[in-house]
């Protein structure tokens, strides 16, 4: 038997003027998405933002629904009009922020297992690392690539 570790890296930043300028223009993005929230029940905003190659972002919000699994994460939302809307375009890097009653969380949130298997995805489908910034109001974590997020992925069949 071997004993084995996984290690991911990322970066923290204190706060949105610390980023490169063209993660700064996502997380805004992420930030102004959240208002697209529909969450009746959580009370929950969340906001994504993709950036492709060529810089042209587009957002997506949560979408609650009265039957709960009907509803979808903000990621999913963004990642999906994404590629659905720029089938031949590259994602670049996706930024999420949340929060309540108009406030970003202090820390950031960080997504479902489930919006992590779909970035995964994506990043397949662009041919490159999709970078993840997630936004707190305290602190802002940049992760280079989807796999820091979701170490050992399945992407085969
Ligand atoms: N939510 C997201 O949009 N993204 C996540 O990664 C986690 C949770 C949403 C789903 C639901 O509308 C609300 O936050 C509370 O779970």
């Amino acid at each position: 038997m071997t004993s084995k570790e996984i290690k991911i890296a990322f970066l923290e930043y204190e706060n949105l003027d610390q980023l490169d300028p063209r993660d700064r223009q996502l997380a805004h993005a992420a930030i102004e998405a959240m208002s697209g929230a529909y969450a009746p029940y959580s009370g929950f905003s969340v906001g994504a933002a993709v950036m492709f190659t060529d810089g042209d972002i587009v957002k997506g919000s949560n979408q609650e629904n009265a039957a709960y699994p009907s509803g979808l994460c903000a990621e999913r939302t963004a990642l999906f009009y994404a590629s659905a809307s720029r089938p031949d375009k590259q994602m670049e890097a996706l930024a999420i922020a949340a929060g309540q009653n108009g406030n970003i969380c202090a820390s950031p949130a960080t997504p479902c297992g489930a919006c992590r298997q779909v970035m995964a995805q994506y990043q397949t489908k662009s041919g490159r690392p999709l970078r993840v910034i997630l936004i707190g109001a305290d602190k802002i974590w940049r992760f280079e690539k989807v796999d820091d997020l979701l170490p050992l992925i399945f992407d085969s069949i």
